[in-house]
């Protein structure tokens, strides 16, 4: 999706990114012309995310993160570049050109939230209504209040195949908007239907307080038991929570994340506002910033069953990559915490919460329930087991900690168990050392991969390769013409990218400055270009620095292509160079 140049520019322009960044982070620290703040994208105690009102960007010094205006909401609001334009877009109070043609008429997007909202309005509405009546006692079987439907918006899609479809065309919606949005889909002779029909609806509302899509469940048994709206223009079930709209007000000082939508809503109304649960897919790291965003200490409590424990364990490895503290709450003697709450009561619940294990705890009791300790086999099965779990764990009094608990588990001294667990430990440095070269996009690296050693030179052309960047960014007029450089003669795939990326758009008269450019490079490519960006550079003899640069480069690439004939090469970059005519 393009949005037009002179939009980006008038975008870009009209968000200040010291405006835009400080709506999120507290900017209290003052450094040269640059602001620091904590960062919002990993935990940290001291300031090191910076903001420079000069260059329009931001950078973490911590977590490499950084970019322009476009970046950071992408990143804070987890959206994609486009919806980020528009998140921008409606901020700076400017139209979006593209919404008013081939993608579908005026507005699109805010059209399909209206329609949203008036089925929301029609589902909750039939309550009341003869249509509504097998969803209301299925309310009442579950012990579901009248206050708890009004919170959630509750409501009933009635058993019909178009009682939405047909309130929704005569408040002017077409066939087409209602597919579009996911209530409606298409039959064989070429009609719509409703998608839901008889099910207990739960609008999902995002942050925002707009609804962007539904969960609808069966009324009894059935399957399936859930139906959720498709990923539309305006909903994307791996980037939303439900109920996070509530939680995020709470006081509570936690997140508690529930597999079921009903154990959401018993959870709130058992006084546990802070409830939320992922949309029937198995928690994101999307999510999981999310929720980052509002809290430090989520408190994951699934089904009792072992689906619900191994989900578990995936969802503590990505919420604690995010800086989360994480615990875990089992029910017992009931499947799930709406079950529990049922039979039990919210301070039987609060008093399991209290008690929560912490997740390396957690972890260790679901991995010591698999074996049985008494049998000698087993006890191997299960050191090893939890060694390899516990060598995980970056923090090293932690790793001794629990490792001593595992040995006492398993009747061995804790010695052995530390010896085992920093063995793994080193294994999986050195393992973690090689994934993060082969995907390093840092020059020093990808100069040639097939090497197992980088030699001084490849690092010193990866350096000049740097700063011919760094000098573009800092005034596109220094661009070399083609005879001198060109994007080929990079070591670097990525900055070779970035060369001719800024060379294509300056020769054709357009932005060539980071916040411009988020459109096309990956949000990681954006990063490290910030990184590079912000070393300083001496613009006092910059085009002698240029030319030094260029030098380095082609002298190094014509060092690989005709190694034996260095003279010659020489003799050709003196000519390229293109001094003196
Ligand atoms: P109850 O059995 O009524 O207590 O349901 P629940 O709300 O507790 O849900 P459950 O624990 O069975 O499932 C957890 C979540 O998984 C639901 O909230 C849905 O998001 C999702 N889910 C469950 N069944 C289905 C299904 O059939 N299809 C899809 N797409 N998602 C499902
Ligand atoms: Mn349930």
């Amino acid at each position: 999706m393009a949005f037009p140049e002179r939009f980006l520019d008038e975008l870009i322009a009209r968000s200040d990114i010291v405006d835009v960044v400080g709506g999120y982070v507290a900017l209290t620290k003052r450094s040269g012309s640059n602001l620091f703040g904590l960062c919002p994208f990993h935990s940290e105690k001291t300031p090191s995310f910076s903001v420079s009102p000069d260059k329009q960007i931001y950078h973490c010094f911590g977590c490499g993160k950084g970019g322009g205006v476009i970046n950071f909401i992408m990143e804070i609001e987890n959206l994609s570049y486009p919806d980020a334009v528009r998140f921008l877009a409606r901020r700076a109070n400017l139209d979006v050109p593209e919404d008013d043609d081939a993608s579908g008429g005026r507005g699109r997007r805010s059209r399909m939230l209206e329609l949203n909202r008036d089925a929301a309005r029609f589902f909750y509405e039939n309550l009341s209504k003869p249509e509504g009546r097998a969803a209301v006692e299925y309310i009442n079987r579950r012990g579901i209040t009248a206050a708890m439907v009004r919170r959630f918006g509750l409501g009933a899609a009635p058993d019909a195949w178009n009682s939405l479809t047909d309130a929704m065309t005569r408040k002017g919606y077409t066939a087409y908007e209602l597919v579009d949005a996911g209530l409606a889909k298409k039959n064989k002779t070429g009609g719509i239907y409703d998608t839901f029909r008889n099910r207990l609806m739960f609008p999902v509302i995002d942050i925002r307080g707009s609804v962007i899509g539904f969960s609808g469940r069966i009324l009894g048994d059935g399957e399936p038991k859930y139906l959720n709206s498709p990923d539309t223009l305006v909903f994307s079930k791996s980037r939303n929570l439900f109920a996070l709209n509530l939680a995020k007000r709470t006081k509570q000082g936690m997140l508690i994340l529930a597999e079921g939508n009903i154990d959401v809503v018993s959870l709130h109304q058992a006084g546990f506002d802070c409830a939320v649960a992922s949309l029937g897919t198995s928690l994101t790291p999307e999510q999981a910033r999310l929720m980052a965003r509002y809290t430090e200490n989520v408190v994951i409590s699934y089904d009792a069953d072992e689906a619900g424990v191994k989900a578990a364990k995936r969802a503590i490895g990505i919420l604690e990559s995010t800086g989360i503290n994480v615990k875990v709450l089992h029910v017992t003697g009931a499947k799930d915490p709406d079950e529990f709450l049922q039979k039990n009561g919210p301070d039987a619940f609060r008093v399991l919460l209290n008690q929560s294990e912490n997740s390396i705890d957690y972890q260790i009791l679901a991995i010591k329930s698999k074996y049985d300790l008494e049998n000698d086999e087993q006890r191997v099965q299960f050191l090893k087991e939890a060694t390899q779990m516990l060598s995980g764990l970056p923090n090293a009094v932690e790793r001794e900690v629990y490792g001593g608990r595992v040995a006492a588990m398993a009747g061995v001294t804790p010695e052995a168990v530390a010896s085992e667990v920093n063995r793994a430990f080193k294994r999986r440095l050195a393992e973690e050392k090689k994934k993060r070269e082969r995907y390093e996009i840092r020059p020093s690296v990808t100069v040639q991969p097939r090497e197992r050693s980088i030699r001084y030179e490849d690092v010193y052309s990866a350096a000049a390769e740097e700063g011919v960047i760094r000098l573009l960014l800092a005034d596109p007029a220094l661009l070399p013409d083609d005879a001198r450089l060109c994007a080929e003669d990079f070591s670097s795939p990525f900055l070779g990218k970035v060369f001719g990326l800024i060379k294509s758009r300056a020769s054709a008269g357009r932005q060539t400055a980071i916040p411009s450019l988020s459109g096309e490079l990956e949000p990681e490519e954006i990063s490290r270009l910030t990184e590079i960006s912000q070393k300083p550079v001496s613009m006092g003899n910059a085009e002698q620095a240029m030319s030094d640069y260029i030098e380095k480069i082609r002298m190094q690439r014509l060092k690989k292509t005709a190694p034996d004939d260095l003279a010659a090469a020489a003799e050709l970059i003196r000519r390229k160079k293109g001094y003196g005519g």
